[in-house]
């Protein structure tokens, strides 16, 4: 079952919470807060894409959240966060098709370069970005400062 990709919009904020409470990355990142995806929505309408079907799980014939990413861009570079895609839709290219459309956007906007940070223990994670053309930067560390829970 192909996916359909498409801007989040503020009605989507509980399915997204719902797909990253079950179906992310969630250690080592600050807390998703309603608050958070509304901020994030009015501050980029673009940046959270959203990969839908409308089998499985809701029932026949009703959208259902299958996946996400996050591209942000800040005018200097595109960072790609919350690239998630539900365990039963797994391995049917659902997240290649979610980091091309990061892809196209960092392009649109015109980016020069994108990246995305992985956890290091996270194999499913460091293949994906493998087989999607991204190459570890091993030369580089991150330095993070929390400014409140994160
Ligand atoms: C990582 C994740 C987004 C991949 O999504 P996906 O829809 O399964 O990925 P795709 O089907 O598009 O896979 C594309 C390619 O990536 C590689 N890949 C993806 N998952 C893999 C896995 N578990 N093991 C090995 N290779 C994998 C493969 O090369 C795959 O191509 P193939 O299926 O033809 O062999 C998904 O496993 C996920 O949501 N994981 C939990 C959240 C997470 O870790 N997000 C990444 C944090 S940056």
């Amino acid at each position: 079952m192909p996916v359909t990709l498409r801007p989040a919009h503020p009605d989507d904020i509980d399915a997204v919470l719902e797909l990253w409470a079950t179906s992310a990355e969630n250690r080592s990142r600050p807390a998703d807060t309603r608050a958070a995806v509304a901020a994030q929505l009015d501050r980029d309408p673009a940046a959270l894409i959203l990969a839908t079907d409308r089998a499985g799980g809701a029932g026949p014939g009703v959208e259902q959240v299958v996946g996400s990413i996050i591209v942000g861009w800040d005018g200097w570079r595109c960072h790609v966060y919350r690239l998630a895609v539900r365990p039963e839709r797994r391995r049917q290219g659902v997240g290649q098709a979610l980091i091309a459309a990061a892809e196209q956007r960092a392009r649109a906007v015109g980016a020069t370069r994108i990246d995305a940070m992985v956890l290091a223990d996270n194999d499913s994670g460091q293949a994906v970005w493998r087989a999607t053309g991204f190459d570890q930067q091993a030369d580089w560390r991150r330095w993070v400062k929390p400014l409140r829970d994160g």
